[in-house]
C-alpha cells in the first residue's frame, strides 16, 4: 500500500489495551485460522467464540466469505486481490486488538508472505496461527458450497487447492486436524492453549 495520508498526528487513547483487559478480564489476541476452503476455519473459528462467549469473553469473528460481502467486496481472488484482502484483515484484527477483543479470522489465506506481514504487523506475541490441517481429498469431498466441483470444471478461475497455491504454515503455533478429529476436540485444543498461555484468566 501507497501511504497517501500525510500530515496526519497519531492521538494516544487512555483506554489503552491494558485497561480494557483488566476490564474484561482476559487479555485480546489474534487467532489466524488458516487452511483450504472447505478445511473448517469457519466452523472451528465460530465453534470456539461459542465458548469463549460462554466463559465472557470479548470476542469477534473475521470469515472471508463475510468479510468479501463488504470490506473487501471490491477484491476478487488474483494474488494482488489476496494479499490486499489479508492486509485489510490484518489492519483490522489490530484494531480489535487495541480493543481488547478476541479476534478470529477465518481466512484461506493462502501465501505465506501475507501471514508473515500479518504477524509483523500484529505483533509475534499476540498473533497465534492456527493451521487446519485437512487433506485437499476431504475438502473435495465435504464441498459444502459445491465449489471444488465447478473449480475442477474450470469454471472458477484460480480456485485454492486446484489451480491457485496454498502454501502450509511451517511453524504455526498450532497444528489442528480439521479433517480426521471431532470438532469438540479441535476447540479443546485452542481453548487450552489460551488458558496455558494466559490469555484467559
Ligand atoms: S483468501 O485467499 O483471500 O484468504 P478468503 O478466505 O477471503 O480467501 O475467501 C475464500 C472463500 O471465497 C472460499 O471459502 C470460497 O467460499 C470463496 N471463493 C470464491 N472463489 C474462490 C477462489 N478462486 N479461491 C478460493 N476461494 C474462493
Amino acid at each position: 500500500m501507497t501511504k497517501k495520508s500525510e500530515n496526519t498526528v497519531w492521538h494516544h487513547a487512555t483506554v489503552t489495551r491494558e485497561r480494557r483487559a483488566k476490564l474484561n478480564k482476559h487479555k485480546s489476541v489474534v487467532l489466524w485460522f488458516t487452511g483450504l476452503s472447505g478445511a473448517g476455519k469457519s466452523t472451528l473459528a465460530h465453534a470456539v467464540e461459542e465458548e469463549l462467549y460462554q466463559k465472557g469473553c470479548h470476542t469477534f469473528v473475521l470469515d472471508g466469505d463475510n468479510v468479501r460481502h463488504g470490506l473487501c467486496g471490491d477484491l476478487g481472488f488474483s494474488k494482488e486481490d489476496r494479499v490486499e484482502n489479508i492486509r485489510r484483515v490484518s489492519e483490522i484484527s489490530k484494531l480489535f486488538l487495541e480493543a481488547g477483543v478476541i479476534i478470529l479470522t477465518a481466512f484461506i489465506s493462502p501465501f505465506k508472505a501475507d501471514r508473515e506481514k500479518a504477524r509483523n504487523l500484529i505483533g509475534d506475541n499476540d498473533f497465534i496461527e492456527i493451521y487446519c490441517q485437512c487433506a485437499l481429498e476431504i475438502c473435495e469431498q465435504r464441498d459444502v458450497k459445491g465449489l471444488y466441483k465447478r473449480a475442477k470444471k474450470g469454471e472458477i478461475k484460480a480456485f485454492t487447492g486446484i489451480s491457485s497455491p496454498y502454501e502450509k504454515p511451517e511453524n504455526p503455533e498450532l497444528v489442528i486436524n480439521t479433517g480426521t478429529q471431532e470438532l469438540e476436540e479441535c476447540v479443546d485444543i485452542v481453548i487450552q492453549y489460551l488458558t496455558q498461555g494466559g490469555i484467559l484468566s
